[in-house]
């Protein structure tokens, strides 16, 4: 069953937590999409996870482009949100040109990174018909990869509250709370009739969101995330085995190994000789 607004929008109605996961690659769009996670997301993390960048700004629309192709094809049933690179949003004109560059490649919806400052984008998406996710408290994009926790005083709660109603009120589908205090999230989650997918922001969201690769196990832990898995050991020992194997001649074996028959290998060899 595809899984689209309407959906992730039940879910919130009934209480029933909206899973989320980041993905980059067609064979974890695979995996991801047959486990039944609700929300596949193609995130501008793809930058510093993948790509080795430094920094999120470093990433591009043709990037984004690229993955969410890759993704795209391994997705049925799971809604696809693809982030806004740095930048691609900076004004009106050029988020909603973006964005339907994005629904082209098929994308289900748009995340765009800010606060009140990104009202007019997200009613400009709106008007245009594409459904947009909001994402408030810490921006990789605008606050770099120093990830303070935001709503820890009376007046940033305020702000944050404020900004979550008018991204909602401007037409905003979903919105990613991220590293935001658990209270601060949960009466965000309590105000708005659309779905919240916190990061770093409590037990109270409607719905949660991480980085596939921090669930795998590949990079440094974090405080937000849980590893499910062990990947980067996993991976290397794979790596050393058959390092090891090829080195030492016990790869590949006969089992991994095609044979020509014994008549047409007698053949090749007396033509061999022949021409000598
Ligand atoms: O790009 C990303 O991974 C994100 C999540 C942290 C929500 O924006």
């Amino acid at each position: 069953m595809k899984k689209d607004i309407t959906y992730l929008h039940t879910k919130k109605r009934e209480q029933q937590p909206i899973t989320v996961l980041t993905c980059y690659d067609y064979p974890t769009a695979c995996l991801q999409n047959e486990a039944g996670i609700d929300i596949v997301f193609v995130g501008d993390s793809v930058g510093t996870n993948v790509l080795g960048y430094k920094s999120e700004v470093e990433v591009t629309m043709a990037d984004m482009r690229h993955h969410l192709k890759a993704v795209r094809r391994g997705v049925t049933d799971a809604y696809l949100l693809v982030d806004m690179p740095y930048a691609a949003d900076r004004d009106v004109k050029q988020a909603v040109t973006n964005a339907n560059l994005f629904l082209a490649d098929g994308a289900d919806g748009v995340k765009l990174e800010g606060g009140i400052e990104k009202v007019p984008i997200v009613t400009a998406l709106t008007e245009a018909g594409i459904e947009t996710c909001a994402h408030i408290g810490h921006n990789p994009q605008i606050h770099g990869t120093k990830a303070a926790t935001h709503g820890k005083t009376f007046a940033k709660a305020k702000h944050l509250i404020k900004a979550a109603t008018a991204l909602a009120d401007a037409g905003a589908k979903l919105i990613v709370l991220e590293k935001i205090t658990e209270e601060v999230s949960h009466i965000i989650t309590d105000t708005l009739n659309i779905p919240t997918i916190g990061i770093g922001a409590g037990r109270f969201c409607d719905g949660q969101v991480l980085v596939i690769n921090d669930i795998l196990g590949i990079g440094p832990p974090f405080k937000h995330a849980k590893r499910y898995q062990d990947y980067n050991h996993l991976t290397f020992e794979a790596i050393c085995r058959y390092r090891e194997e090829v080195a030492n001649g016990t790869f590949p074996t006969d089992a991994n190994t095609s044979h020509i028959p014994p008549d047409k290998l007698v053949r090749v060899r007396k033509w061999l000789e022949s021409e000598r």
